[in-house]
C-alpha cells in the first residue's frame, strides 16, 4: 500500500491533469427538467437520491465486507490517512456525512479517547442501522446517527469543528451544493474533510484499474450480495467524479480556504482538505 505524500495547496502549485471529459459536475440546479448522471446513465436529477438510497438499501448488510474484498482492505488505510490529516483534538465535534456504517466515526472516537462527539448523518437508512448494529456489536458509544441528505443538512449554522465525507460525495447529486452545506454547518475555523475515489494520472495504470473495477468488481458484488447493478454502479460513479484537481477548485468554490490534496495509492483515492477561515 502506497500513500503519496503529493498535495497540492495554495502555496504548493501543481501542474493541473486533464479532467476525464465525462466528469463534467451535475448542472447546479437546473430546474425541473434537469438531469444528472447515475453512473453512466442520464436520469433526471430528481431520482437520483432515490436510486442510490436504491443501491444502498440493498448493499448495506454486506456493505463491510464488500469493502474489504474489493480493495484487500486497503480502504482501511485511506481512512487512517484521512483521519491522520484531520489530526482530531480532545473535545472536536465531528459531523461525519455519508458516514454509513461509522468507520470514520467509530476511528474519530478512538483517535480523540471518548473526549471528541461524532454525528453520523446518512441518506440511507439501513446503513445507519447496520452502523448503530456495528456500534452495539463493538462497544462503541457517543454516535449520534441521523438521517438525512448532504444538500440539506438537518444541522443549525456554524455546529461543528470538523466535517468529513468519506466515498460519499460522489454519490450526492450535486456535489457543489454538498460542499456549501458542509461550509455552513462548520464553525469558522472548521475543517473539511473529503475522501474519494479519484483519478489515477498515469495511463497505463489507469488502464489496469479500469480492466480491474470493470471487470472484477461488478462480478465479486454479485457474488457476495447477489447485486450486480449496485456494483456496476460504483465504479461507473467513480469514472464520472471530477479528478483531483476539478474537484480542488470545487472546495475553493464552496468558499473554503487552504484547500489541498493528498493522492492516496498513486490517485485511487484522494484526500482533499479545506478550512472555513
Ligand atoms: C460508499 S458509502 C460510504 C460509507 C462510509 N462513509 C464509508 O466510507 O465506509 C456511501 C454512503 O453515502 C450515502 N449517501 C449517498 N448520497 C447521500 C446524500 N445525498 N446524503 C447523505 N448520504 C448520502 C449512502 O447512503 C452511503 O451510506
Amino acid at each position: 500500500m502506497q500513500i503519496d505524500a503529493s498535495e497540492d495547496g495554495a502555496d504548493a502549485p501543481r501542474a493541473p491533469t486533464e479532467p476525464r471529459p465525462e466528469d463534467a459536475p451535475a448542472a447546479a440546479g437546473a430546474g425541473p427538467g434537469a438531469t444528472t448522471h447515475f453512473g453512466f446513465s442520464e436520469i433526471p436529477e430528481a431520482e437520483k437520491a432515490g436510486r442510490v438510497e436504491g443501491v444502498f438499501t440493498s448493499v448495506a448488510s454486506r456493505y463491510d465486507l464488500m469493502n474489504d474484498l474489493m480493495s484487500a482492505r486497503i480502504h482501511r488505510l485511506w481512512k487512517e490517512a484521512a483521519l491522520d490529516w484531520l489530526a482530531p483534538r480532545a473535545g472536536m465535534r465531528l459531523l461525519d456525512v455519508a458516514g454509513g456504517t461509522g468507520d470514520i466515526a467509530f476511528r474519530f472516537l478512538r483517535r480523540t479517547k471518548g473526549t471528541g462527539s461524532v454525528t453520523v448523518c446518512d441518506l440511507t437508512e439501513g446503513m445507519l442501522e447496520e452502523g448503530r448494529r456495528r456500534a452495539e456489536a463493538q462497544g462503541v458509544h457517543g454516535v449520534t446517527w441521523v438521517q438525512g441528505d448532504a444538500m440539506a443538512l438537518p444541522f443549525e449554522d456554524r455546529s461543528f469543528d470538523a466535517y468529513t465525507i468519506a466515498f460519499g460525495i460522489r454519490n450526492v447529486t450535486r456535489p457543489q451544493k454538498a460542499l456549501e452545506e458542509a461550509y455552513r454547518v462548520l464553525k469558522p475555523g472548521g475543517r473539511l474533510i473529503v475522501l474519494e475515489f479519484s483519478a489515477i494520472p498515469q495511463p497505463a495504470l489507469a488502464q489496469a484499474y479500469d480492466l480491474y473495477s470493470f471487470n472484477v468488481i461488478p462480478a465479486l458484488g454479485e457474488a457476495v450480495t447477489g447485486d450486480r447493478d449496485s456494483y456496476q454502479y460504483l465504479v461507473e460513479s467513480i469514472r464520472r467524479f471530477p479528478d483531483q484537481e476539478t474537484f480542488l477548485g470545487m472546495i475553493r468554490d464552496a468558499g473554503f480556504g487552504r484547500a489541498a490534496y493528498r493522492n492516496l495509492t498513486l490517485g485511487v483515492a484522494a484526500v482533499h482538505s479545506g478550512w472555513r477561515l
